[in-house]
């Protein structure tokens, strides 16, 4: 392999050969492994111990192979990484398969776990109603107000919360940054913009209520702040 061979003429350093040798294996090991898209492996439908070798499914269904080599490859879970194959277009999928269904647009980034050691965790409603309807979280698995609900990461590894999906049908608990991905510091700055841009932003004025009196002057419009 020609990569192996150009480490072999790398001058290494002065240490006792059996250090040196093993440094070179470690090298030569960490250079000559393909990268994960050449590597990933299904297991042919009759051999996934999921379903009836001897049933029907298996000579109809699309082998895993086929379908999800072309997809963009992730190192954990069933080793696509769902959210950049529908971002990139390579699936489509289809939200019924009868009629067509509309679904409700919610896009806000959920900031949870302020509390805790590790970093705070960002759910984005974005990716998940491209995939789901509010109806399979809302309100029996979380409340629709932030900390309402008692999430907590034992709930979670026990199939409970997040892990009704997560480590079952979308990427595994394993994958710890890909939840908790947000800097403490980071998370409070963008609540604090947040707040800072609700309080700056026009509420509607509700609706006057029913007086006998004379309207007062209009309020001037200021340049708002
Ligand atoms: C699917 C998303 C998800 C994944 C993956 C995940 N967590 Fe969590 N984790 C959460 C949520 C949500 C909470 C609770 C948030 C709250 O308290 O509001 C949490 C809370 C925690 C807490 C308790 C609070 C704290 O920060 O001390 C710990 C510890 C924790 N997670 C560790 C981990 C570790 C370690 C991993 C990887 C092995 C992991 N988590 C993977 C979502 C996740
Ligand atoms: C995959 C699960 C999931 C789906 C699907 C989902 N949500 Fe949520 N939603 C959450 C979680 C988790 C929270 C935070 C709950 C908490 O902190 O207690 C939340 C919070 C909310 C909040 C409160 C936000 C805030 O800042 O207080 C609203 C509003 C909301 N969801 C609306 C929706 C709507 C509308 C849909 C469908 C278009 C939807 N959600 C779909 C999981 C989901
Ligand atoms: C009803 C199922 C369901 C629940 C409950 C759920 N998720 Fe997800 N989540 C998904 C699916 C499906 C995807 C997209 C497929 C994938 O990434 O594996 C996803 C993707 C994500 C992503 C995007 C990862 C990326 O690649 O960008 C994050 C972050 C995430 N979930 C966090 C959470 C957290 C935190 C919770 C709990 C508060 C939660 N999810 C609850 C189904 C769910």
């Amino acid at each position: 392999m020609n990569r192996c061979a150009v480490i072999m003429f790398v001058r290494l350093p002065r240490v006792p050969s059996t250090r040196c040798a093993k440094c070179l294996l470690i090298l030569m090991l960490a250079f000559a492994r393909p990268s994960p898209a050449d590597e990933r492996v299904w297991a042919p439908l009759a051999k996934d111990g999921l379903r009836d070798p001897s049933g029907p499914a298996v000579r109809i269904l699309q082998q895993p192979a086929d379908a999800l080599l072309p997809l963009s490859p992730d190192n954990a879970g069933n080793q696509v990484r769902w959210v950049h194959a529908l971002k990139e277009g390579q699936i489509n999928p289809r939200a019924s398969l009868r009629k067509p269904l509309v679904s409700e647009k919610y896009d806000k980034d959920v900031l949870l776990n302020l509390n805790g050691g590790m970093p705070v965790v960002r759910f984005p409603h974005s990716i998940h109603n491209e995939w789901l309807d509010c109806s399979n979280c809302h309100d029996h698995l979380f409340k629709k107000q932030r900390g309402a609900s008692k999430i907590s990461m034992f709930l979670i590894l026990q199939g409970e919360q997040c892990g009704v999906c997560h480590g079952a049908v979308a990427f595994p608990l394993t994958e710890c940054a890909r939840c908790h991905s947000v800097k403490r510091a980071d998370a409070l700055a963008e609540l604090e913009r947040e707040e800072a841009a609700k309080a700056a932003a026009p509420t509607p004025a509700p609706p006057p209520a029913p007086t006998n009196e004379r309207p007062s002057a209009p309020r001037k419009e200021g340049k708002g702040k």
